[in-house]
């Protein structure tokens, strides 16, 4: 059984800096998920901090924070069956270095911190992570 999702899909500060929002936006059109919705956002640490709140604790949560408020990032509601898991399949492993050939963070990743993209990892979260970007109203159809 697969049902309509949706994901949040962040272009983050790294991959906006090198000029690749049209080429991934592009590539999410192709793998045929529908953009929901869709801003650019310059994040403060504390929206950051806020946002990779479970990371907290984690030896690299300054380092995330600080760049995801480097500079500006394009968050994107996506729409598609089964989208949580399809986009992370697009993007690839969270560390570039082990991301398959063809996927996102294997084309513009640089580094496990500067991987261009982000994703939803399971329906709770994706729901959260919505919300924390956008209110319902956002949503086109
Ligand atoms: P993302 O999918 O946005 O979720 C959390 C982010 O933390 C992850 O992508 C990476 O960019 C980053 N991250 C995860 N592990 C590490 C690590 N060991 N060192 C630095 N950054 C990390």
């Amino acid at each position: 059984m697969t049902s309509v999702e949706r994901t949040l899909a962040i272009i983050k500060p790294d991959a906006v800096e090198h000029r690749l929002v049209g080429s991934i936006v592009r590539r999410i059109e192709a793998e045929g998920f529908r953009i929901a919705a869709m801003r650019l956002v310059r994040l403060t640490r504390g929206e950051a901090a806020a946002f990779y709140d479970v990371h907290r604790d984690k030896p690299f949560f300054d380092s995330l924070t600080s760049f995801m408020s480097s500079g500006p990032a394009v968050v994107l509601a996506l729409e598609a069956s089964d989208a949580i898991v399809r986009w992370r399949r697009v993007m690839g492993a969270t560390n570039p270095g082990e991301a398959e050939r063809g996927t996102l963070r294997h084309e513009f990743g640089t580094s496990i911190e500067h991987n261009a993209t982000h994703g939803s990892d399971a329906p709770e979260t994706a729901a959260a992570e919505l919300a924390f970007f956008f209110r319902g109203v956002e949503f086109a159809r």
